[in-house]
Protein backbone atom coordinates (compact mmCIF):
# COMPACT_ATOMS: atom_id res chain seq x y z
CA UNK A 1 0.00 0.00 0.00
CA UNK A 2 0.91 3.19 -1.12
CA UNK A 3 2.34 5.74 2.28
CA UNK A 4 1.06 8.71 1.67
CA UNK A 5 3.10 12.40 2.95
CA UNK A 6 1.48 14.20 5.45
CA UNK A 7 1.49 18.07 5.40
CA UNK A 8 1.03 19.98 8.06
CA UNK A 9 -0.61 23.25 7.31
CA UNK A 10 -0.36 26.39 9.88
CA UNK A 11 -3.56 29.04 9.44
CA UNK A 12 -5.44 26.48 7.19
CA UNK A 13 -8.50 28.27 7.34
CA UNK A 14 -6.94 31.86 6.06
CA UNK A 15 -7.31 32.49 2.21
CA UNK A 16 -4.26 30.63 0.97
CA UNK A 17 -4.74 27.72 3.28
CA UNK A 18 -7.87 27.12 1.96
CA UNK A 19 -6.71 26.82 -1.23
CA UNK A 20 -3.26 24.84 -0.19
CA UNK A 21 -5.64 22.33 0.67
CA UNK A 22 -7.03 21.81 -2.59
CA UNK A 23 -3.52 21.31 -3.80
CA UNK A 24 -2.13 18.87 -2.06
CA UNK A 25 -5.14 16.46 -1.82
CA UNK A 26 -4.62 16.44 -5.71
CA UNK A 27 -1.10 15.92 -5.06
CA UNK A 28 -2.66 12.90 -2.51
CA UNK A 29 -0.85 13.83 0.51
CA UNK A 30 -2.59 13.36 4.09
CA UNK A 31 -2.97 16.89 5.30
CA UNK A 32 -3.26 18.42 8.64
CA UNK A 33 -3.98 21.87 9.55
CA UNK A 34 -4.61 24.35 12.38
CA UNK A 35 -6.76 27.04 13.01
CA UNK A 36 -6.66 29.71 15.87
CA UNK A 37 -10.39 31.07 15.27
CA UNK A 38 -11.77 29.34 12.19
CA UNK A 39 -14.37 26.53 12.26
CA UNK A 40 -12.94 22.99 12.25
CA UNK A 41 -15.98 22.38 9.69
CA UNK A 42 -16.76 19.06 7.95
CA UNK A 43 -13.88 18.63 5.48
CA UNK A 44 -12.93 15.30 4.69
CA UNK A 45 -9.46 16.41 2.93
CA UNK A 46 -8.13 17.54 5.95
CA UNK A 47 -7.74 16.75 10.01
CA UNK A 48 -8.43 19.84 11.55
CA UNK A 49 -6.91 21.19 15.08
CA UNK A 50 -7.26 24.40 16.84
CA UNK A 51 -4.19 25.83 18.02
CA UNK A 52 -2.74 29.12 19.38
CA UNK A 53 1.11 29.06 18.00
CA UNK A 54 2.01 31.37 20.79
CA UNK A 55 1.29 28.59 22.93
CA UNK A 56 4.63 26.40 23.19
CA UNK A 57 3.08 23.56 25.26
CA UNK A 58 0.27 23.31 22.75
CA UNK A 59 2.51 23.86 19.42
CA UNK A 60 5.01 20.76 20.89
CA UNK A 61 1.88 18.51 21.56
CA UNK A 62 0.93 19.03 18.22
CA UNK A 63 3.88 18.45 15.83
CA UNK A 64 4.73 15.55 18.56
CA UNK A 65 1.94 13.88 17.39
CA UNK A 66 1.40 14.44 13.55
CA UNK A 67 5.32 14.52 13.11
CA UNK A 68 4.04 15.40 9.44
CA UNK A 69 6.70 15.20 6.82
CA UNK A 70 6.24 19.00 5.10
CA UNK A 71 5.01 22.06 7.07
CA UNK A 72 3.54 25.13 5.33
CA UNK A 73 3.56 27.36 7.85
CA UNK A 74 1.20 29.69 6.75
CA UNK A 75 0.20 31.13 10.20
CA UNK A 76 0.16 35.14 10.77
CA UNK A 77 -1.30 38.11 11.33
CA UNK A 78 -0.77 39.14 7.83
CA UNK A 79 -2.09 42.47 7.54
CA UNK A 80 0.44 45.86 7.16
CA UNK A 81 -2.78 47.92 8.36
CA UNK A 82 -3.83 45.83 11.48
CA UNK A 83 0.33 45.87 12.42
CA UNK A 84 0.23 49.40 12.97
CA UNK A 85 -3.07 48.85 15.45
CA UNK A 86 -1.56 45.68 16.91
CA UNK A 87 2.43 45.69 16.97
CA UNK A 88 2.65 43.60 20.38
CA UNK A 89 -0.07 41.32 18.66
CA UNK A 90 1.74 41.03 15.69
CA UNK A 91 4.99 40.38 16.89
CA UNK A 92 4.02 37.92 19.34
CA UNK A 93 2.57 35.88 16.56
CA UNK A 94 4.74 36.10 13.50
CA UNK A 95 7.46 35.62 15.27
CA UNK A 96 7.17 33.91 18.79
CA UNK A 97 4.84 31.73 16.60
CA UNK A 98 7.63 30.97 14.36
CA UNK A 99 10.32 30.05 17.49
CA UNK A 100 7.68 27.71 19.11
CA UNK A 101 6.74 25.71 15.79
CA UNK A 102 10.59 25.81 14.90
CA UNK A 103 11.73 24.29 18.30
CA UNK A 104 8.40 21.72 18.35
CA UNK A 105 10.43 20.67 14.42
CA UNK A 106 13.83 20.93 16.26
CA UNK A 107 12.44 18.30 19.16
CA UNK A 108 10.34 15.49 17.46
CA UNK A 109 10.49 15.61 13.52
CA UNK A 110 14.33 17.50 12.73
CA UNK A 111 13.99 16.09 9.05
CA UNK A 112 10.37 17.79 8.21
CA UNK A 113 10.59 20.13 5.54
CA UNK A 114 9.08 23.76 6.40
CA UNK A 115 7.90 26.48 4.41
CA UNK A 116 8.41 29.90 6.48
CA UNK A 117 6.05 32.52 4.14
CA UNK A 118 7.82 35.51 4.18
CA UNK A 119 6.88 38.86 2.56
CA UNK A 120 8.10 41.46 -0.37
CA UNK A 121 7.65 44.19 2.88
CA UNK A 122 10.67 42.79 4.40
CA UNK A 123 12.61 44.91 1.42
CA UNK A 124 10.85 48.01 2.67
CA UNK A 125 12.78 51.10 1.68
CA UNK A 126 15.26 49.05 -0.39
CA UNK A 127 12.70 49.44 -3.25
CA UNK A 128 13.41 52.74 -3.05
CA UNK A 129 17.00 51.93 -4.48
CA UNK A 130 16.27 49.20 -6.86
CA UNK A 131 12.87 48.36 -8.49
CA UNK A 132 12.78 44.79 -8.39
CA UNK A 133 15.48 44.09 -5.49
CA UNK A 134 17.06 39.85 -5.85
CA UNK A 135 16.66 37.71 -2.79
CA UNK A 136 20.29 39.12 -1.96
CA UNK A 137 19.64 42.55 -1.80
CA UNK A 138 19.81 43.96 1.93
CA UNK A 139 16.46 44.74 3.45
CA UNK A 140 15.35 47.82 5.38
CA UNK A 141 11.35 46.82 7.03
CA UNK A 142 9.48 49.86 7.63
CA UNK A 143 6.49 48.33 9.36
CA UNK A 144 5.73 45.64 12.88
CA UNK A 145 4.63 43.33 9.85
CA UNK A 146 7.35 43.63 7.83
CA UNK A 147 9.81 43.91 10.67
CA UNK A 148 8.44 40.15 11.97
CA UNK A 149 8.33 38.90 9.07
CA UNK A 150 12.21 39.77 8.67
CA UNK A 151 12.92 38.17 11.54
CA UNK A 152 11.39 35.35 10.66
CA UNK A 153 13.70 35.17 7.68
CA UNK A 154 17.16 35.45 10.20
CA UNK A 155 15.43 33.10 12.73
CA UNK A 156 14.89 30.41 9.69
CA UNK A 157 18.75 30.82 8.59
CA UNK A 158 19.60 30.50 12.28
CA UNK A 159 17.64 27.10 12.45
CA UNK A 160 19.03 25.81 9.16
CA UNK A 161 22.71 26.58 10.37
CA UNK A 162 22.10 25.79 14.00
CA UNK A 163 20.36 22.90 13.54
CA UNK A 164 20.45 21.71 10.31
CA UNK A 165 16.73 21.77 10.00
CA UNK A 166 14.88 21.60 6.85
CA UNK A 167 13.52 25.11 5.94
CA UNK A 168 13.02 27.15 2.92
CA UNK A 169 11.78 30.52 3.10
CA UNK A 170 9.69 32.70 0.47
CA UNK A 171 9.15 36.79 -0.17
CA UNK A 172 5.60 36.34 -0.83
CA UNK A 173 4.30 39.23 -2.71
CA UNK A 174 0.20 40.61 -2.82
CA UNK A 175 -1.89 37.68 -3.98
CA UNK A 176 -5.84 37.98 -4.69
CA UNK A 177 -8.18 35.20 -5.58
CA UNK A 178 -12.39 34.74 -3.80
CA UNK A 179 -12.44 34.55 -0.55
CA UNK A 180 -9.79 36.70 0.09
CA UNK A 181 -10.91 39.05 3.84
CA UNK A 182 -11.79 42.53 2.56
CA UNK A 183 -8.90 44.23 4.60
CA UNK A 184 -6.73 43.72 1.59
CA UNK A 185 -7.31 46.22 -1.22
CA UNK A 186 -8.53 44.14 -4.60
CA UNK A 187 -10.84 42.14 -1.82
CA UNK A 188 -11.96 45.32 -0.71
CA UNK A 189 -12.86 47.43 -3.65
CA UNK A 190 -14.76 44.26 -4.87
CA UNK A 191 -16.79 43.87 -1.84
CA UNK A 192 -17.87 47.88 -2.06
CA UNK A 193 -18.87 48.02 -5.67
CA UNK A 194 -20.49 44.16 -5.15
CA UNK A 195 -23.05 46.02 -2.25
CA UNK A 196 -23.29 49.10 -4.01
CA UNK A 197 -24.77 47.02 -7.35
CA UNK A 198 -27.11 45.28 -4.73
CA UNK A 199 -28.27 48.77 -3.02
CA UNK A 200 -27.68 50.81 -6.07
CA UNK A 201 -28.39 53.83 -3.58
CA UNK A 202 -25.44 54.81 -2.30
CA UNK A 203 -22.52 54.72 -5.45
CA UNK A 204 -19.61 55.52 -3.33
CA UNK A 205 -16.62 53.88 -2.98
CA UNK A 206 -13.93 54.69 0.19
CA UNK A 207 -10.38 54.06 -0.44
CA UNK A 208 -6.57 54.69 0.60
CA UNK A 209 -3.41 55.37 -1.10
CA UNK A 210 -4.34 55.05 -5.02
CA UNK A 211 -0.67 56.09 -5.92
CA UNK A 212 1.18 53.10 -4.40
CA UNK A 213 1.58 50.05 -6.93
CA UNK A 214 2.13 46.44 -5.97
CA UNK A 215 2.73 43.30 -8.13
CA UNK A 216 0.05 40.69 -7.65
CA UNK A 217 -0.27 36.62 -7.80
CA UNK A 218 -3.27 34.60 -8.18
CA UNK A 219 -3.47 32.79 -5.02
CA UNK A 220 -3.66 29.72 -6.96
CA UNK A 221 -0.30 30.52 -8.90
CA UNK A 222 1.05 30.72 -5.03
CA UNK A 223 0.15 27.71 -4.04
CA UNK A 224 1.67 26.12 -6.89
CA UNK A 225 5.21 28.16 -6.02
CA UNK A 226 4.81 27.06 -2.15
CA UNK A 227 4.33 23.43 -3.05
CA UNK A 228 7.49 23.32 -5.80
CA UNK A 229 9.54 25.13 -3.30
CA UNK A 230 9.16 22.84 -0.44
CA UNK A 231 9.86 20.02 -3.37
CA UNK A 232 12.98 21.56 -5.64
CA UNK A 233 13.83 24.51 -3.59
CA UNK A 234 17.24 24.85 -1.73
CA UNK A 235 17.19 24.47 1.80
CA UNK A 236 18.07 27.90 4.29
CA UNK A 237 17.68 29.99 1.17
CA UNK A 238 14.68 32.73 0.17
CA UNK A 239 13.08 32.66 -2.99
CA UNK A 240 10.68 36.09 -4.04
CA UNK A 241 7.16 34.82 -4.92
CA UNK A 242 5.15 37.33 -7.26
CA UNK A 243 4.48 37.77 -11.17
CA UNK A 244 7.06 40.47 -11.69
CA UNK A 245 4.58 42.98 -12.96
CA UNK A 246 3.45 46.03 -10.95
CA UNK A 247 0.07 47.89 -11.24
CA UNK A 248 -0.96 50.92 -9.83
CA UNK A 249 -3.90 50.85 -7.24
CA UNK A 250 -5.51 53.30 -9.48
CA UNK A 251 -5.32 51.17 -12.08
CA UNK A 252 -6.82 48.27 -10.55
CA UNK A 253 -9.76 50.21 -9.34
CA UNK A 254 -10.10 51.32 -12.68
CA UNK A 255 -10.62 47.87 -13.93
CA UNK A 256 -12.97 46.62 -11.11
CA UNK A 257 -15.41 50.19 -11.18
CA UNK A 258 -15.03 48.99 -15.29
CA UNK A 259 -16.69 45.83 -14.32
CA UNK A 260 -20.15 47.28 -12.95
CA UNK A 261 -22.61 49.52 -14.85
CA UNK A 262 -23.16 51.78 -12.52
CA UNK A 263 -21.29 55.16 -12.33
CA UNK A 264 -20.03 54.65 -8.90
CA UNK A 265 -17.86 58.12 -6.85
CA UNK A 266 -14.24 57.25 -5.75
CA UNK A 267 -14.18 59.16 -2.22
CA UNK A 268 -10.66 59.14 -0.58
CA UNK A 269 -10.76 57.91 3.26
CA UNK A 270 -7.35 59.03 4.93
CA UNK A 271 -8.38 56.81 7.60
CA UNK A 272 -7.14 53.94 5.33
CA UNK A 273 -3.74 55.70 4.68
CA UNK A 274 -1.02 54.03 6.35
CA UNK A 275 1.54 56.35 7.87
CA UNK A 276 4.65 55.10 6.07
CA UNK A 277 3.94 52.69 2.44
CA UNK A 278 6.03 51.52 0.06
CA UNK A 279 5.49 53.58 -2.59
CA UNK A 280 6.12 50.26 -5.36
CA UNK A 281 7.05 46.56 -5.51
CA UNK A 282 7.54 44.41 -8.05
CA UNK A 283 9.29 40.87 -8.05
CA UNK A 284 12.20 39.90 -9.72
CA UNK A 285 11.59 36.29 -9.81
CA UNK A 286 14.64 34.44 -11.52
CA UNK A 287 15.45 32.29 -8.51
CA UNK A 288 12.42 30.31 -8.31
CA UNK A 289 12.20 30.24 -11.83
CA UNK A 290 15.89 28.91 -12.48
CA UNK A 291 15.29 26.66 -9.36
CA UNK A 292 12.04 25.01 -9.75
CA UNK A 293 9.51 24.18 -12.40
CA UNK A 294 6.61 26.81 -11.43
CA UNK A 295 5.86 29.79 -13.64
CA UNK A 296 2.73 32.04 -13.03
CA UNK A 297 0.28 30.91 -15.07
CA UNK A 298 -3.28 33.23 -14.15
CA UNK A 299 -4.44 36.27 -15.64
CA UNK A 300 -4.85 39.16 -13.09
CA UNK A 301 -7.93 40.65 -15.08
CA UNK A 302 -9.55 37.04 -15.07
CA UNK A 303 -8.81 36.61 -11.05
CA UNK A 304 -10.02 40.14 -10.61
CA UNK A 305 -13.15 39.65 -12.55
CA UNK A 306 -13.51 36.12 -10.38
CA UNK A 307 -13.17 38.00 -6.79
CA UNK A 308 -15.59 40.67 -7.96
CA UNK A 309 -18.15 37.53 -8.71
CA UNK A 310 -17.45 36.31 -5.75
CA UNK A 311 -18.22 39.49 -3.39
CA UNK A 312 -21.73 39.45 -5.65
CA UNK A 313 -22.91 36.59 -4.79
CA UNK A 314 -21.97 36.53 -1.50
CA UNK A 315 -23.97 40.09 -0.53
CA UNK A 316 -26.67 38.83 -2.04
CA UNK A 317 -26.67 35.34 -0.17
CA UNK A 318 -25.99 37.82 3.24
CA UNK A 319 -29.19 40.03 2.09
CA UNK A 320 -31.24 36.98 1.17
CA UNK A 321 -30.69 35.90 4.70
CA UNK A 322 -31.48 39.15 6.36
CA UNK A 323 -34.90 39.22 4.57
CA UNK A 324 -35.79 35.66 5.55
CA UNK A 325 -35.16 37.67 9.33
CA UNK A 326 -37.17 40.39 9.02
N1 LIG B 1 -6.52 47.38 2.13
C1 LIG B 1 -6.63 48.52 1.40
N2 LIG B 1 -7.87 49.16 1.32
N3 LIG B 1 -5.55 48.99 0.77
C2 LIG B 1 -5.67 50.11 0.02
C3 LIG B 1 -6.90 50.80 -0.12
C4 LIG B 1 -8.04 50.30 0.57
O1 LIG B 1 -9.13 50.86 0.50
N4 LIG B 1 -6.70 51.87 -0.93
C5 LIG B 1 -5.44 51.84 -1.29
N5 LIG B 1 -4.78 50.78 -0.72
C6 LIG B 1 -3.36 50.48 -0.92
C7 LIG B 1 -2.56 50.26 0.36
O2 LIG B 1 -2.21 51.51 0.94
C8 LIG B 1 -1.36 49.51 -0.21
O3 LIG B 1 -0.45 50.40 -0.82
C9 LIG B 1 -1.98 48.65 -1.32
O4 LIG B 1 -3.27 49.22 -1.58
C10 LIG B 1 -2.12 47.19 -0.97
O5 LIG B 1 -2.68 47.11 0.31
P1 LIG B 1 -3.13 45.70 0.97
O6 LIG B 1 -4.01 44.97 0.05
O7 LIG B 1 -3.66 46.00 2.34
O8 LIG B 1 -1.79 44.86 1.00
P2 LIG B 1 -0.30 45.20 1.50
O9 LIG B 1 0.50 45.49 0.27
O10 LIG B 1 -0.27 46.21 2.56
O11 LIG B 1 0.13 43.80 2.12
C11 LIG B 1 -0.21 42.57 1.47
O12 LIG B 1 0.83 42.17 0.63
C12 LIG B 1 2.02 41.78 1.30
C13 LIG B 1 3.04 41.40 0.26
O13 LIG B 1 3.34 42.50 -0.52
C14 LIG B 1 -0.55 41.50 2.48
O14 LIG B 1 -1.13 40.39 1.80
C15 LIG B 1 0.67 41.02 3.22
O15 LIG B 1 0.33 39.89 4.03
C16 LIG B 1 1.72 40.61 2.21
O16 LIG B 1 2.89 40.16 2.85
Amino acid sequence: MEIKKRALITGVSGFVGKYLIGKLYEENYEIFGTTLSGDLYDDPRVTKLHLDLTDYYSTNKIIGEIEPDEIYHLASQSSVKISWEKPQFTTEVNSIGTINLLESVKEHCPKTKVLLVGSSEEYGETFKINKQPTEEEKCFPNNMYAITKYTQSLIGKMYVKAYHLNIIMTRSFNHVGPEQSPQFVISDFCKQVAEIELLESNPIIYVGNLESARDFLDVRDVVNAYYELLKEGTVGEIYNVGSGKSYKISELLNKIISFSNLDIIVKIDKNKFRPVEIEETSAEISKIISDTKWRPQYNLEETILNTLNFWRKKVIEKQMKLNRKL
